[in-house]
C-alpha cells in the first residue's frame, strides 16, 4: 500500500508549493496553451497555480501512486471496491455492443445491452402512447422516486437535456422523505396518467420505500380497488434487489436490473437512467452513452500529456494538499446545468470524503475538497464576493456552454462574457498600484484590492447535447477516481452514511414507544421530547 506522502513526487510537490504559494499566476501566451481537449470538450487549466515543475511532479505522483495500475484493475473488473469486495464497472455500462468484458467469469456486455434493449422498448411505448394507465389513457407524467444516486443523476440530466425531452411528457423527481416532496408533486399529476419509476439499487432505502408506498396507495385509491393491474400499469422498478421489488408488488417484467458493480453515484447511465431515456428517447440516450465512452477511452488509453481526467484529478490533489484549498465551487454558466453542482457533490464527496486508507490506516493529509455551487450569473450576485475577497481561497470550475438552446437577443453573449470575466478576474485580480493609478481614492484602495490567484478551470463545449453531457460527467467520474487512488482511499464505499440511517430508525421508533427514548444521549432525548411536545400542540 503506497503512502502518497512517502513518494518522491509528494516531496517535490511540497517543496515546490512553498515557491508557488507567493507567486501570482499571470496568464501569458505559453500558459494560455495549458489546456486539454477531448473531441469538442475543451478544458482550460491555464489559470491553475502550477508551473512546468509542478506539472511534471503531478505526472510522477500519478505514476508513483499506481493510478495507471488501479485504473487498469478497475476497467478489467478486478474488485477495486475492497471493503465491499466488488468490481467497479460503470465504464462497462457504456461499452458498445460489440465489446467483450468478462468479469467474475461472465461477459457483462450482453447483460448490459439486454437491459438497455428492454429499457428502450418501455421508453418507446411510453413516448408513443402505447403504454396506458388503468383507464386506458396514455402516460403524461413520469415520477422517479429515488434518492442519492437514484435521483441526482436523472434529475440533473432531465434538466440539462430539456431541449431533447418529449414535450408531451412531464417528468418529476421525488427524493425527500419530507411529505411535501411527494404531496406537492402529486398535485401536478393525475393517477390514471402517471407512471412511477421506483429507483433504488438496494430497494431498502427508507425515504424511497416510504414515498413508493404512498404513491402506490395514491394510485390504488383512485382506481376503485382494481389494485393488482394498477400496480402493473403504473409502477416499474430499477433495482439490483429483485426479491424486494416483487414483494412490493411490482411485476418482474417491469423490473430493470443492474449489478452490484454499479455504484449508486455512478449509475445514471444504468437502468437508473430510465427516466432520462423516456424523456429524450433511446437514440439520444445512446448518444449520451457514447459521450461517456469517448472520455472513458481517453482515460484508458491516453498518456499523461493528453489524459485530461488524470490531469484534472491530480490538479485537485495539488490544490487540496499542497495549496491547502478546502473547497471547490462548481459554477455552470447554463441554467440547464442548475443541478450539476448537487450531482457533483455526491460524486465527489461521497466518493472521496474519507479519512481512512484502504489498509485501515488514518490519513495524515487532506482528502476531498468540499464541492458546492450555483449557476452563474446568480452566484455572482450572491457568494462571489467571498470568492474574490474572502479569507478562504476557493478553486473554481467554470462550465461554459457556447451555443444556447433558446435564443433571446444577445443574452447568451452576455452570459458567456460573464463567465469569461469571472475566470479572468478570479485569476488576475487587481492590485493596489493598479487601483491607485486608475484614480481610486487612497482610503478605498484596500477595499477594492482583488487578490486574484484563485485557481480556475474553464470547461467549455459547443452545446449541451446528450453526448456532451456524457463526456462531462465521465470526465468528473475519472477525475474523482484519480484523486481517490492518489489518496489511497476506496472511492466506492460510503460507510459514513450508515450510522445516521440506523439512529433515525431508532428515533422514529422512539416517537411511538416512549420507553425507547432513554436509549439516546441526553441532548437527543431533550430534542425528542421537544418534538413530541410541538407535534402534539398542532
Ligand atoms: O445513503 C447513501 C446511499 O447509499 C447512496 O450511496 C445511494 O446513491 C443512495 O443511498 C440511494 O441508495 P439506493 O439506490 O439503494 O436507494
Amino acid at each position: 500500500m503506497i503512502d502518497p506522502t512517502l513518494t518522491p513526487a509528494w516531496s517535490l510537490l511540497s517543496q515546490r508549493s512553498e515557491v508557488i504559494e507567493p507567486i501570482h499566476v499571470l496568464v501569458d501566451q505559453d500558459r494560455a496553451q495549458m489546456r486539454g481537449r477531448i473531441g469538442d470538450l475543451d478544458v482550460d487549466f491555464s489559470r491553475q497555480r502550477v508551473d512546468e515543475e509542478v506539472w511534471k511532479s503531478l505526472e510522477q505522483l500519478v505514476e508513483q501512486c499506481g493510478v495507471l495500475q488501479w485504473r487498469d484493475r478497475m476497467l478489467t473488473g478486478i474488485h477495486v471496491n475492497t471493503t465491499e469486495d466488488r468490481a467497479v464497472l460503470h465504464t462497462a455500462l457504456r461499452l458498445p455492443r460489440s465489446a467483450k468484458l468478462v468479469v467474475d467469469g461472465v461477459d457483462v456486455v450482453p447483460q448490459v445491452h439486454d437491459v438497455l434493449d428492454r429499457m428502450s422498448i418501455l421508453a418507446r411505448k411510453v413516448r408513443s402512447g402505447e403504454w396506458v394507465g388503468f383507464t386506458g389513457k396514455r402516460i403524461e407524467s413520469v415520477v422517479n422516486i429515488g434518492i442519492g444516486g437514484s435521483d441526482l443523476g436523472p434529475a440533473m440530466a432531465y434538466q440539462a437535456l430539456h431541449a431533447y425531452s418529449d414535450p408531451q411528457l412531464s417528468l418529476h423527481f421525488v427524493s425527500n422523505v419530507d411529505p411535501a416532496d411527494l404531496v406537492e408533486t402529486l398535485t401536478l399529476c393525475e393517477p390514471e396518467t402517471t407512471l412511477f419509476i421506483i429507483a433504488s439499487k438496494t430497494f431498502t432505502t427508507a425515504e424511497t420505500m416510504s414515498n413508493a408506498q404512498h404513491a402506490r396507495a395514491w394510485v390504488q385509491a383512485a382506481s376503485d380497488g382494481n389494485s393488482d393491474s394498477v400496480v402493473d400499469k403504473h409502477f416499474v422498478a430499477l433495482s439490483t434487489n429483485e426479491k424486494a421489488v416483487e414483494e412490493f408488488g411490482i411485476d418482474p417484467k417491469n423490473i430493470f436490473g443492474f449489478w452490484d458493480w454499479v455504484g449508486g453515484r455512478y449509475s445514471m447511465d444504468s437502468a437508473i437512467g430510465l427516466s432520462t431515456m423516456i424523456a429524450i428517447g433511446p437514440e439520444q440516450f445512446t448518444a449520451m452513452l457514447d459521450g461517456f465512452h469517448t472520455v472513458d477511452r481517453n482515460f484508458a488509453q491516453e498518456p499523461w500529456e493528453t489524459n485530461i481526467a488524470m490531469q484534472m484529478g491530480s490538479l485537485a490533489v495539488w490544490n487540496r494538499d499542497f495549496l491547502d484549498i478546502e473547497t471547490t465551487a462548481v459554477l455552470p454558466y447554463s441554467q440547464y446545468l442548475s443541478r450539476f453542482p448537487a450531482y457533483l457533490q455526491q460524486l465527489t464527496m461521497e466518493s472521496n470524503g474519507k479519512s481512512v486508507r484502504r489498509n485501515g490506516e488514518s490519513v495524515d493529509y487532506n482528502t476531498s475538497a468540499i464541492y458546492w455551487g450555483e449557476p452563474g450569473t446568480n452566484g455572482q450576485h450572491s457568494f462571489y464576493q467571498l470568492l474574490h475577497q474572502g479569507t478562504s481561497v476557493v478553486s473554481c470550475d467554470i462550465v461554459v456552454v457556447a451555443r444556447a438552446q433558446v435564443g433571446l437577443g444577445n443574452q447568451q453573449d452576455i452570459l458567456v462574457a460573464n463567465a469569461l470575466a469571472q475566470a479572468s478576474v478570479l485569476s488576475l485580480g487587481l492590485n493596489a498600484n493598479q487601483l491607485a493609478e486608475s484614480g481610486v481614492p487612497a482610503e478605498l484602495v484596500p477595499h477594492k484590492v482583488m487578490p486574484g490567484n484563485r485557481p480556475v478551470t474553464v470547461i467549455m463545449f459547443p452545446e449541451l447535447t446528450p453526448h456532451m453531457l456524457g463526456m462531462l460527467i465521465s470526465l468528473y467520474e475519472h477525475s474523482v477516481f484519480v484523486q481517490g487512488v492518489i489518496w489511497g482511499i476506496n472511492s466506492f464505499d460510503q460507510w459514513g452514511v450508515e450510522l445516521g440511517k440506523k439512529v433515525a430508525t431508532g428515533i422514529t421508533e422512539a416517537f411511538e414507544s416512549r420507553d425507547l427514548v432513554k436509549n439516546f444521549d441526553p441532548s437527543t432525548q431533550e430534542s425528542i421530547e421537544s418534538y413530541l411536545q410541538l407535534r402534539r400542540s398542532y
